[in-house]
């Protein structure tokens, strides 16, 4: 073995994927998730359901990983694991797994933030992308998260901005749901927005002060569209699903492009990086790119498998802080509403 090389495995299970990755110095050489299909089924995330699929998919997933990347065990130099936020049930699962492994092979534990790993996911040494450089701002957004954070360092980070109720997946999510689409609807309505007219129908944004965002009320003003367009027209979502999900999506888009205009201006930042699994989304990435031209902004958007719920952000994290020695003790606890 190159003494050069350190191996670091990332272990992530704060909601309904169970992954596990490793990377050697900053390069990802493994990267599996295990998707549970199980909560299509109830149209969202069941918490006790994904704490027990995760407890089944953990040890083949965490092999897998080893056996992709050509190492064993042994050759590993730290074990890094999500320690929030997320479902409890779940954060324990990959906690106290993580302790026993690197109990087990006696090197150090590192307890990574899941949502500073969507951030710092950008530091993945990966050809053809280029890394961020601080001060910059980082739009996380998915199924469980939407935030604007200031990164100065990495790991120094402030949020700016939040949602104060649904996350901006749950936006698509929900109006997927409502239109009758399966769960999750994301990149469906994304699909047919690309056929569609996005000002065929006018939703109202949301008013929210400062960089805050709400969705929820724009999830019950589309449910209240379509309950009165139907009862005029009972094939009104048949007829219309294309225009219908690029008027929600441009209205989506519409909502985050405006807060991310008001936080460049407020911060004098013009560096945007997104993350989570909303940015795979087509209108966002275009957006995104617009903006370059219209607003002088440089935008970084990485490769998707690093931007949905993945273990390679969290071994990334986990090799930044092995560089420093930020080691966890064995008494670590996770934490469901951990903070960045
Ligand atoms: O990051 P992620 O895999 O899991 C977490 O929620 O943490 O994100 C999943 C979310 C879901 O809400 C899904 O509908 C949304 O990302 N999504 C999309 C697209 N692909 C996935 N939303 C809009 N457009 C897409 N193409
Ligand atoms: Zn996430």
């Amino acid at each position: 073995m190159n003494s050069q090389n350190i191996y670091i495995l990332g272990i992530e299970s704060s909601c309904d994927d169970t992954a596990s990755s490793v990377i050697c110095n900053g390069k990802v050489i493994s990267n599996v998730v295990a998707n549970q299909k199980i909560h299509a089924e109830y149209g969202g995330v069941v918490p006790e359901l994904a704490s027990r699929a995760h407890q089944q998919n953990i040890v083949p997933v965490v092999h897998q990983a080893l056996k992709k990347a050509e190492i064993n065990k042994y050759q590993l130099n730290a074990v890094a694991f999500t320690r929030g936020p997320g479902l409890m049930g779940s954060l324990l699962v990959g906690t106290s797994f993580s302790k026993s492994l690197a109990y087990g092979l006696n090197i150090p534990l590192i307890d990574v933030n899941h949502m500073q790993a969507h951030i710092l996911a950008h530091f993945i040494d990966e050809d053809g992308f280029e890394k961020p450089k601080f001060p910059f701002l980082a739009l996380t957004i998915s199924g469980g998260h939407t935030q604007i954070v200031k990164v100065n360092d990495y790991f120094d980070m402030e949020v700016i901005g939040e949602t104060i109720d649904d996350a901006v997946g749950e936006a698509f999510d929900k109006s997927g749901k409502i239109l009758g689409l399966n769960y999750p609807a994301g990149s469906e309505i994304d699909k047919l927005a690309q056929s569609g007219n996005p000002k065929a129908f006018k939703f109202t944004k949301p008013k929210v002060e400062g960089l805050n965002f709400s969705f929820s009320g724009f999830k019950t003003a589309v449910l209240y569209f379509i309950q009165r367009e139907v009862k005029v027209n009972p094939n009104f979502i048949k007829e219309n699903l294309n225009d219908i999900c690029a008027s929600i999506q441009y209205t989506i888009i519409g909502i985050l492009i405006d807060k991310l205009k008001l936080a460049t201006k407020q911060t004098g930042i013009n560096q945007i990086a997104i993350g989570g699994g909303v940015s795979a989304n087509s209108g966002i990435r275009k957006a995104l790119k617009d903006g370059e031209q219209k607003f002088g902004w440089k935008t970084y958007i990485p490769k998707f498998e690093f931007t949905t719920d993945n273990a390679a952000m969290i071994a990334i994290v986990g090799y930044l802080k092995y560089l420093d020695k930020d080691f966890a003790g064995q008494d670590v606890m996770a934490s469901a509403r951990l903070k960045i």
